[in-house]
């Protein structure tokens, strides 16, 4: 039987091609520079919390609201705990956030390129994508608050540019979106100002972390919801019964714990992107100036995908996008030094074989 054909799946699924995360290889062992997955580790606190909690009782279910880690997170970022959502990654958030606000044919805004599940989730709703385009150079598009639609999206810092528009930029987008505005600060600690400040002056502004990045805890799968309790409260009725589990709520509140082992090995990450970045502007790539833990690369007009395979030849994973907007870029995420010095010894390595395209700065 056929089920891409079956009439028992929906009509919208069958169309669907599905999210393409970054490859995560089992075969080989690469320098993995694909998922902005963060080169060192949580804090030792978080190890010793989940040690203790798995010799606990993990026959019983975690608690569904996760009221421990939302009163730590309170605690740290200056909420109640009625403003804050706990997810099983900030994807879960946003899947919350779509289930809640979007019907068949609803319009979700959001300007593009930038993070492509974003896509999915509208699609997966029947909703109607409004991609407003970024300039050249990445600033935040004007129209984008005029746009009639009930979810406006900001990813700040924006994936896969690394770029961020001024608080205040942002605080006058909040002012013209007339539905919900969320903005995703999946790499915000990598950058130097948050939005959250908004979070107590509008009502319709939700803001999305999660600890994948900058906390070094991809693997656990937690993020928060910053919000009005009346809209939180509205999201609580579409989450998964027990969406984050018990070692993740144990992990994700050591995390927060020990803020100060986060900030160290964000500073470590930012004087790696620093290097990074001069390094690849040597090379002739266009680099943005990076507000997360990744850089976007661009070699204007000139295909990446023979730089990515040969880089991965030499045991590097890099990013490489085939859509048109980007298939002249690579992301690179800020991996440790000595990672970032084999990423551009493999790149220099193609630059020495094949000069005429890859070994020549553009304008
Ligand atoms: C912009 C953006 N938002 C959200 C996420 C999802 O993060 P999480 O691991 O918390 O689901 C990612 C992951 O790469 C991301 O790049």
């Amino acid at each position: 039987m056929s089920f891409s054909r079956s009439k028992m799946i929906r009509p919208t699924i069958r169309r669907m091609q599905g999210y393409v995360p970054g490859e995560q290889p089992q075969d080989k062992r690469y320098i993995k520079l694909n998922s902005n997955e963060n080169p060192y580790p949580p804090s030792p606190r978080v190890v010793e919390a989940l040690q203790q909690a798995i010799s606990g009782d993990l026959r019983l279910y975690p608690d569904p609201v996760a009221n421990r880690l939302r009163d730590k997170a309170a605690e740290v970022y200056g909420f109640t705990r009625e403003q804050i959502l706990v997810g099983n990654g900030s994807d879960d958030l946003l899947t919350m956030l779509m289930r809640t606000c979007i019907g068949p044919g609803d319009r979700v805004a959001y300007p593009v390129p930038t993070y492509s599940l974003y896509d999915e989730l509208v699609t997966m709703q029947d909703g109607q994508i409004v991609h407003v385009p970024f300039p050249q150079d990445f600033s935040l598009p004007p129209q984008l608050g005029e746009v009639e639609a009930k979810l406006t999206i900001l990813c700040h810092p924006n994936a896969p540019s690394g770029t961020m528009p001024s608080l205040a930029q942002v605080d006058k987008l909040a002012q013209h979106v007339r539905g919900i505005l969320v903005i995703d600060e999946a790499y915000i600690d990598f950058a130097e100002e948050t939005a959250l400040p908004l979070i107590h002056k509008y009502p319709h502004v939700v803001i999305l972390r999660t600890f994948s990045k900058s906390f070094s805890l991809a693997g656990m799968r937690v993020g928060l919801a910053f919000g009005h309790p009346e809209f939180m409260r509205q999201l609580l009725k579409v989450k998964d019964s027990y969406n984050v589990s018990r070692l993740s709520i144990v992990a994700a509140t050591a995390a927060l714990e020990d803020y100060a082992w986060m900030q160290q090995n964000v500073a470590k990450i930012r004087a790696t992107r620093t290097r990074l970045t001069a390094a690849l502007r040597a090379f002739g790539y266009v680099v943005y100036d990076s507000h997360t833990n990744f850089v976007l690369a661009r070699q204007p007009g000139v295909n990446q995908q023979l730089m990515y395979n040969s880089i991965k030849d030499q045991g590097v994973l890099v990013r490489y996008f085939s859509s048109p907007d980007l298939a002249d870029c690579l992301r690179i995420s800020v991996g440790s030094d000595e990672e970032i010095d084999a990423l551009l010894t493999a790149v220099q390595h193609l630059r020495q074989t094949a000069p005429t395209q890859h070994g020549t700065a553009h304008a």
